[in-house]
C-alpha cells in the first residue's frame, strides 16, 4: 500500500471521517492491498464492539405493491409484467411466528409504497407482534410516509425504520427516480425518524447508474454525519423489466471496499451483508462479513410469494437467504469464523464502547 493510502487509511480509523475530496482520493486509489488492509481494520473494530456475533433478522416482504416508479426498480408501478402480492396480517403474524420458534427477535417489515397499508391497520400489526413476542424488535422499511404516520407507528411500538437515501447528491438523485419524487423529502424523511427516536437506517446502492466517485464521497459523507444506527449498501443489479436493464452491475469488490470504509467511520454501526451481495457472487455474503459486516436478513415471507418480490434480477430465494436454511447460514458463518446469534442486536452505544475499552465495564 502507498504512503497516501495509509495516511489516508489512518486517519480514517483514527478521525472517524475524511473530506469529501479525500474520500475521493481514497475510493480512486484503491487496489488490492489498501483494500485488504482497510478491511483487516474493519474487522477488528467490528471484533473489538460486536465480537465474532452475527445478527440476523427475519425479512418479510409485506407487498411489492408501490406506487413509485423509481428507474432502478423491479417492482416499479410502471412494470406491467411484475406479478403483483400482498400479505395479509394474518399471513404477517404467521412469519412471524415461525420466525420466533427459528430464533429470530428482530423482525423486519418491508414493502413497496402500498396505500393498503394504512397507519390502522400497521399499527395493528405491529401493536399485535410486540404484544405475541415483547422480547422482538420490530424494523419497519416502507418507504416515505408522513411525519404523524411515523409517529403513530413509532407509538405503536416499531423500533427501527429503514429507509436508505439511495443517494446523497440531488443530481444524482433526480437521474434515478422520476421527477414527481425528491431528494428533499426522502432526507426530510430521514430526519423526521431520528427525531422520533427510531433507530434509523440509510443506505445506497453500489455502482448505481450514473454514479461517480464524487457521489459516493457524498454517500459517506453523509453517513459520517448522519450517523444512522444501521447502513444497508448492497451492488446495483439490473432487471430486466426496468429503464436500467442494459446497464452494468455493480461490484463485489467495491461493496466490501465501502463496507470497511463505513465499519471505520462509525465502528458501532449495523451493517448488513445484503441479499445483494449474496446474489453477485456466491460467497458474496461471507466476503461482506470479512469486509465488516456484522448483520445478515433471512428471508422469512412465504415461499408462494418470494420470487415476486423481485427488485433486480435472479435475487435469490431458495438457498441460505431463506430463514429456513438457517442451519446452512449458521454453517457458512462459523466456517469464517463468526457465530449467528439469537438477539434482538440493538446497535452498540458509542459511550459503552469507549468505557468498554477502557476496562470500566
Ligand atoms: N439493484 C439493487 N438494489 C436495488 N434496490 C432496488 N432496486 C434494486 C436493484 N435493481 C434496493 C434499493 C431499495 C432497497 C429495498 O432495494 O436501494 O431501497
Amino acid at each position: 500500500m502507498n504512503e497516501k493510502m495509509r495516511a489516508l487509511t489512518d486517519r480514517l480509523e483514527l478521525a472517524g471521517g475524511l473530506s469529501l475530496q479525500e474520500y475521493k482520493e481514497l475510493i480512486d486509489g484503491r487496489d488490492e492491498a489498501s483494500a485488504e488492509e482497510l478491511a483487516r481494520r474493519a474487522v477488528n473494530v467490528r471484533k473489538r464492539v460486536y465480537g465474532e456475533d452475527i445478527y440476523v433478522r427475519g425479512l418479510i416482504e409485506i407487498s411489492n405493491i408501490c406506487r413509485n416508479d423509481c428507474y432502478y426498480c423491479g417492482i416499479r408501478r410502471g412494470n406491467a409484467a411484475c406479478e403483483r402480492y400482498r400479505l395479509s396480517p394474518d399471513e404477517i403474524m404467521e412469519c412471524v411466528d415461525e420466525g420466533y420458534k427459528l430464533g429470530f427477535r428482530t423482525f423486519v417489515m418491508q414493502g413497496g409504497e402500498d396505500a393498503w397499508f394504512t397507519d390502522e391497520r400497521l399499527c395493528r400489526i405491529v401493536k399485535g407482534i410486540k404484544e405475541s413476542h415483547p422480547d422482538c424488535a420490530v424494523t419497519l422499511s416502507l418507504g416515505e410516509r408522513s411525519p404523524e404516520s411515523y409517529r403513530r407507528l413509532r407509538d405503536a411500538g416499531a423500533d427501527r425504520y429503514l429507509l436508505r437515501h439511495e443517494t446523497a447528491d440531488s443530481i444524482h438523485y433526480g437521474r434515478l427516480h422520476p421527477p414527481e419524487m425528491s431528494f428533499e423529502h426522502r432526507m426530510e424523511c430521514l430526519r423526521q425518524l431520528r427525531g422520533l427516536g427510531y433507530q434509523t437506517g440509510c443506505g445506497f446502492m453500489v455502482g448505481s447508474p450514473c454514479q461517480t466517485t464524487s457521489c459516493i464521497a457524498k454517500d459517506l459523507k453523509f453517513i459520517e454525519t448522519f450517523r444512522p444506527e444501521m447502513c444497508g449498501i448492497g451492488p446495483f443489479i439490473p432487471h430486466k423489466d426496468t429503464p436500467f436493464r442494459d446497464m452494468p452491475a455493480g461490484t463485489l469488490e467495491l461493496t466490501c471496499f465501502l463496507l470497511s470504509v463505513i465499519r471505520l467511520i462509525h465502528p458501532y454501526v449495523l451493517l448488513p451483508a445484503t441479499t445483494a451481495l449474496g446474489t453477485i457472487h456466491p460467497e458474496g455474503r461471507e466476503r461482506g462479513i470479512l469486509s465488516g459486516a456484522n448483520v445478515v436478513m433471512p428471508n422469512l415471507s412465504p415461499a408462494a410469494v418470494r420470487s415476486k418480490y423481485e427488485l433486480y434480477n435472479n435475487k435469490l430465494n431458495t438457498g441460505c437467504e431463506s430463514a429456513q436454511q438457517l442451519a446452512d447460514l449458521k454453517k457458512r458463518m462459523e466456517s469464517i469464523g463468526y457465530k449467528v446469534v439469537s438477539a434482538r442486536g440493538d446497535a452498540a452505544k458509542p459511550t459503552l464502547i469507549k468505557e468498554k475499552k477502557n476496562g470500566c465495564i
